[in-house]
C-alpha cells in the first residue's frame, strides 16, 4: 500500500508501486491539468510539486511526473495544478501569468505555474535570477518566452510579498496558495514513509530519470527496490567525503561540504540537465547507467572515487574503485542483485585544483558532446598527482591514466607550459577511441577534448 497526499487528499493504492505518478493522477483520479508532453523529462508539461519533511522542514521540489515512479512519493505532498487553485479566481502566480500574456495555446502553463509555484514554496532569495532557474526546466513553442519572464519577475514580488518563515504556511497565510498548505506538516508526520517493500529479483530505482525514458512500458509491472530516499547525506569522515547513493545533484547543489571542497560546484552543476531532473537524478543512477557521457560519472572519475557495492539481500559487501568499475559499452563489475551503498573520495588536500568542463550542442538541457574533468595536486607549482577523466570519446567512462602520469612532475609555467599541455594531448589522443555520431564527429571530438584540457592546463593553474 502506498500512502501520500495529493493536494488537500490523502491516497492509499495498491496500484503497482512502478506506474508513472503522471498516469495515476490523470487516470486514476482525473486530474488533467498536468499536461502529457514528451514522457521523457525534456519539456517539463507534466511538472508536480514534491512536498516532504527534511531535517525537520518542510520542503518542496519540483519533478516531471512522467518519470516519478508512485514508490518514490510515499509519505510525501504531491502537488498539481488543481491543488493551488482558488475557487472562481486566479492565485496570484497564475494572475501574474496572465497579466503578462504568458501564455498561449496554455500546453506548457500548467507546468511554468508549477515551477514558479515551487519557487514561492522555496526558501531562494526572491531574485530575478531565481526565479529564472525555477524555469530551467519548462519548454513554450508559443509565446518566445519574453511573455513568460516578465511573469517570473512578477514573481519575486510575490514572494517578497509571502514573507519569511515556514514558507508553506507562509504563502497560505498571504494568500499566495490555498489555506490548506499550512496543515500539510502535520499530515505528512502522521504517514508512513519507508519505501514500499521490495520484491526479489529486484531492480534498483533511484530517482527513474534513466530507467523510466528508456524501458517506461516494462517499468509499471517491475519487482522494484526503491532506493530513492533516505540515503542522501553527505558526510565528511577521517579526510573523506561520504555519499548515500541516492545523493541528487540538488543534494550536492546544496551541500555546504561540496560547496566548500569545489567553490565553482554551482556552475558545474548548472550545466546538467534541468532543475526538475536534477532533484530526481542520483548519483549511484549515473554510475550505473554507464553512459559514456554520464557528468557525474566523469566528475567522480577524476576524483577517483570508490564505491560500496552490497547484495540487495544483505548477504555482503565489496569495494570497488570507479575507475575499474566499467568493463565495457554498459558492462559494469557488478552483479545483477548488487546495489551501490556507498561513494566516497578522499578530499583533497589544501594545495589542489579541480575543474569540469562539458561541451554539448545547447549550453543547458543536453547531454555533453565530451565533457572531462581533473584533479591536479599541487607542490608550489610542480603538478604533484594529476587525474584527468574524459566521456564522449569511447564506449566507457575514461580515466586517462597515460596523460596522467605524464603530467606527474611538471610545472606549466612558461616557457615550457604550453609544450607541455600539446604533448599531454598528443598522448590523450593514443587512450580514447570516440566515434562519429549524432553529436559530432571523431576528429571534432578529439579535438574538443584537447581544448578541454587546455582550459583545465590553461589559466589560472599555468598562472600559479
Ligand atoms: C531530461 C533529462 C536530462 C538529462 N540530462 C543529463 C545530463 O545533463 N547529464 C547527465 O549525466 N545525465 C543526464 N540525464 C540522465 C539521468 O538524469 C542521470 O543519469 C541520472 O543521474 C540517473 O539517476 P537516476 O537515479 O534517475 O537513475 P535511475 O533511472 O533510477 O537508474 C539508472 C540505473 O541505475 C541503477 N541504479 C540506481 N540506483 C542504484 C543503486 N543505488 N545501486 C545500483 N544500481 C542503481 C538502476 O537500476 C538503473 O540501471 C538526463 C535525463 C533526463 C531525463
Ligand atoms: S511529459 Fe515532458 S517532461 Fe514529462
Ligand atoms: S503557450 Fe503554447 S506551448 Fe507554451
Amino acid at each position: 500500500m502506498i500512502q501520500f497526499i495529493l493536494n488537500d487528499k490523502t491516497i492509499a493504492t495498491d496500484l503497482p508501486a512502478g506506474m508513472v505518478l503522471l498516469d495515476f493522477i490523470r487516470y486514476h483520479q482525473h486530474l488533467t491539468g498536468t499536461k502529457i508532453g514528451c514522457r521523457e523529462g525534456d519539456c517539463g508539461a507534466c511538472t508536480i510539486l514534491v512536498g516532504e519533511i527534511t531535517g525537520g522542514e518542510l520542503q518542496y521540489e519540483s519533478m516531471t511526473s512522467c518519470l516519478l515512479p508512485l514508490g518514490n512519493v510515499q509519505g510525501k505532498h504531491i502537488v498539481t495544478i488543481e491543488g493551488i487553485n482558488f475557487p472562481g479566481q486566479l492565485n496570484p502566480i497564475q494572475q501574474a501569468m496572465a497579466d503578462c500574456g504568458a501564455t498561449q495555446c496554455g500546453f506548457c502553463t500548467p507546468g511554468f505555474v508549477m515551477s514558479l509555484a515551487g519557487f514561492c514554496l522555496s526558501d531562494k532569495k526572491p531574485t530575478y535570477e531565481n526565479a529564472i532557474a525555477a524555469i530551467d526546466g519548462n519548454i513554450c513553442r508559443c509565446t518566445g518566452y519574453k511573455s513568460i519572464e516578465k511573469a517570473a519577475k512578477k514573481t519575486t514580488e510575490i514572494v517578497e510579498y509571502r514573507g519569511g518563515g515556514d514558507p508553506a504556511i507562509a504563502a497560505a497565510k498571504s494568500k499566495i496558495l490555498p489555506e490548506y498548505f499550512a496543515q500539510i506538516k502535520t499530515q505528512l508526520s502522521q504517514l508512513e514513509t519507508a519505501p514500499p517493500a521490495t520484491r526479489y529479483p529486484p531492480l534498483a530505482v533511484g530517482g527513474g530519470t534513466d530507467l523510466y525514458v528508456q524501458k517506461h512500458d516494462e517499468m509499471t509491472h517491475a519487482d522494484i527496490q526503491f532506493m530513492f530516499d533516505k540515503m542522501n547525506s553527505i558526510i565528511e569522515e577521517d579526510g573523506k567525503c561520504i555519499l548515500g547513493p541516492s545523493v541528487t545533484v540538488t543534494d550536492l547543489k546544496n551541500s555546504p561540504l561540496i560547496n566548500r571542497i569545489f567553490p565553482d560546484f554551482q556552475r558545474y552543476a548548472k550545466l546538467v540537465s534541468s532543475t526538475p531532473i536534477r532533484n530526481m537524478a542520483t548519483i549511484a543512477g549515473n554510475f550505473v547507467n554507464a553512459s559514456p557521457i554520464g557528468d557525474f560519472t566523469i566528475f567522480f572519475l577524476a576524483l577517483d572515487a570508490s564505491l560500496s557495492l552490497t547484495l540487495s539481500e544483505g548477504e555482503g559487501t565489496r569495494t570497488v574503485s570507479l575507475r575499474n568499475f566499467y568493463k565495457g559499452y554498459k558492462q559494469l563489475d557488478k552483479k545483477p542483485n548488487e546495489i551501490i551503498s556507498k561513494i566516497w573520495f578522499e578530499i583533497p588536500g589544501k594545495d589542489f585544483y579541480f575543474n569540469f568542463e562539458k561541451v554539448s550542442k545547447r549550453t543547458h538541457l543536453d547531454i555533453a558532446s565530451v565533457n572531462s574533468a581533473c584533479l591536479l595536486t599541487m607542490n608550489g607549482d610542480t603538478i604533484e598527482k594529476a587525474s584527468v577523466s574524459a566521456g564522449g570519446v569511447g564506449p566507457v567512462p575514461v580515466y586517462l591514466q597515460k596523460t596522467s602520469a605524464y603530467l606527474k612532475g611538471k610545472t606549466l609555467r612558461e616557457p615550457q607550459g604550453d609544450k607541455i599541455i600539446d604533448a599531454a594531448i598528443e598522448i590523450m589522443k593514443t587512450e580514447i577511441s570516440p566515434i562519429s555520431d549524432a553529436r559530432g564527429s571523431k576528429e571534432y571530438k578529439t579535438l574538443l577534448l584537447g581544448q578541454l584540457i587546455k582550459a583545465h592546463l590553461g589559466p589560472p593553474i599555468n598562472t600559479k
